[in-house]
């Protein structure tokens, strides 16, 4: 009887996507957003980042998952890496944020 509830409280990453919005948004409140609001496109120390499900950078590349890892792992210019500080599944989550903002 017990096995039933570990089924049903499988993460969210066994339902298809690969990264949690939820668990993201945390992450991007410890990470980054100390330098980045995401809610407006405002600078702080790098661009605000809202309008990103719409598919575009601040810059106007393409915002796509790929891209957004990319971001994460070599930071641009003067943005740290994060390639070492999280784990991939973090890297996932964050990004799944992200394409919602
Ligand atoms: C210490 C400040 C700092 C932190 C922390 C930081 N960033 Fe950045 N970020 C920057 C700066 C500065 C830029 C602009 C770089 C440039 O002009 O090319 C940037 C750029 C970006 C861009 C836009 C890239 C582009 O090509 O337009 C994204 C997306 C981004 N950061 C996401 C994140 C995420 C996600 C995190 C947390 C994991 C994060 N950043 C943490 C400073 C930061």
């Amino acid at each position: 009887m017990p096995a039933i509830l570990t089924l049903a409280s499988a993460g969210p990453q066994e339902k298809g996507g690969k990264g949690d919005a939820a668990r993201g948004k945390a992450l991007f409140e410890i990470h980054c957003d100390e330098c980045h609001d995401g809610y407006s496109r405002e600078a702080r120390v790098g661009p605000g980042l809202q309008g990103l499900k719409n598919g575009k950078l601040p810059d106007g590349r393409p915002a796509t998952h790929d891209k957004l890892i990319d971001v994460v792992n070599n930071g641009p210019a003067e943005m740290p890496s994060f390639k070492e500080r999280l784990t991939e599944q973090q890297k996932e989550d964050i990004v799944a944020f992200l394409m919602t903002l």
